[in-house]
């Protein structure tokens, strides 16, 4: 399990360590979220998203251009994706439900790319067959997010790799090996797929503009872990001819163990949007909290939701009403709330979220056609 004292480390295919998000912002040299900016995005949503007024989206880059662009009538597309390498925990669905909310309030087009390839090239044990019925797997739960159906495409990179290989292959020779390697950290002994891959990540960003001959500026929501791909496909843009894709980075949802981004690597620390409603009440009922050893502590002295990951899933996720969510941080703190009490409530939250995303992702079977960039 990632604790708090290993090395910080955030790479796409590693997440390890104390997330310290101010530092990242440097050393990746993204930007802050800045009020300015809240405020521009509250003017075209009418409102600010509950992951933007709590920080959880913290980072970005070029999104006061994209802004820029948009207030003077240029549209962009949303680009965000999944490496289908398991079923879909909630922690996945936090830039995909933010993403949903861009696309209603901006109206743009979406690329949701699922990077069977990568899966299968990282992890020794799967198979391509694998990888792809978990690509299908997961498109449910996109289709479930409720994406525009008119406005969406999934693009599944080894079935679609008629069209991804082309543009791939123009990206790809604008990078250098010592660039991939110093970005992802691979070695003499990766294997070649890998190093090619990144080219492949990059496509979607251009894609519109292939598609349509028109230079179309993109955004992509992701968690901060993917950054590394925007770098090397910022630096190719340009000699493209293309604008330079922007960012907006959220934070991990923590895992319900101590310290650590929620992972599927730890199911049971892990909430899955298939986990049926008993299983979703033994992982909270196991989780790590921020509350004292003995009731009798955690009265005198109050818990710490700083570290609770119980409070955590209220405040990314499952809590809309800042005032609620203010007694319930304070409740905590002065002990009043109990953690097997704050537990139960959670998990009567999570049961209903999963009981309306397992119906939707059920329907979704009949709807994944209408999103398919090529139709099965
Ligand atoms: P993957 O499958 O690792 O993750 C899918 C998306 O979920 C984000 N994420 C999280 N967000 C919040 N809390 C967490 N605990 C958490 N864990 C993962 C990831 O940042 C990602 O946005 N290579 C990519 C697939 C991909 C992609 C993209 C992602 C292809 N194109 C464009 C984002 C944007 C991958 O393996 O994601």
């Amino acid at each position: 399990m990632a604790g708090d004292d290993e090395e910080m480390i955030v790479t796409p295919w590693e997440v390890a360590g104390r997330i310290d998000y101010s530092r990242l912002i440097k050393e990746f040299g993204t930007q802050p979220i800045t009020k300015d900016l809240l405020k521009r995005i509250e003017k075209h949503a009418g409102t600010l998203h509950l992951q933007l007024r709590r920080g959880l989206f913290f980072s970005h880059r070029d999104l006061d251009w994209i802004l820029d662009m948009y207030e003077s009538g240029i549209r962009f597309v949303l680009y965000t994706g999944r490496g289908p390498s398991g079923p879909v925990h909630i922690g996945h669905m936090i830039p995909w439900i933010f993403t949903k909310h861009l696309q209603d309030v901006f109206g743009s087009k979406l690329y949701f790319q699922m990077t069977d390839d990568e899966k299968f090239l990282i992890n020794p044990d799967f198979t391509l067959e694998k990888t792809r019925n978990f690509a299908y797997d997961n498109a449910l739960d996109v289709i479930a997010v409720g994406f525009d159906a008119k406005k969406t495409k999934i693009i599944m990179d080894v079935e679609d790799a008629e069209i991804i290989y082309r543009i791939a292959l123009k990206v790809a020779k604008k990078i250098t090996f010592s660039t991939i390697k110093a970005a992802f950290g691979l070695t003499e002994s990766s294997n070649i797929g890998i190093i090619f891959f990144p080219a492949i990540q990059a496509v979607p960003c251009f894609l519109e503009s292939e598609l349509t001959g028109e230079n179309v500026p993109c955004l992509i929501p992701a968690a901060i872990d993917q950054d590394p791909y925007w770098r090397i496909t910022r630096d190719v843009a340009p000699k493209l001819g293309y604008f330079k894709p922007a960012q907006i980075h959220c934070k991990f949802l923590p895992g319900l163990g101590k310290g650590g981004k929620m992972s599927a690597s730890m199911p049971e620390t892990c909430i899955f949007t298939t986990d049926p409603p008993e299983v979703v009440e033994r992982k909270i009922w196991n989780a790590f909290t921020g509350g004292k050893p003995t009731i009798k502590e955690h009265k005198l002295h109050g818990g710490d939701p700083s570290i609770c990951p119980v409070y955590y899933y209220d405040y990314y996720l499952f809590e809309e009403d800042d005032d609620k969510l203010n007694e319930t941080y304070m409740k905590c703190r002065n002990g009043e709330l109990l953690c097997g009490d704050h537990k139960i409530m959670l998990a009567e939250k999570v049961k209903k979220f999963l009981k309306e995303h397992q119906k939707k992702r059920e329907k979704a079977k009949d709807k994944l056609d209408d999103y398919l960039f090529k139709k099965k």
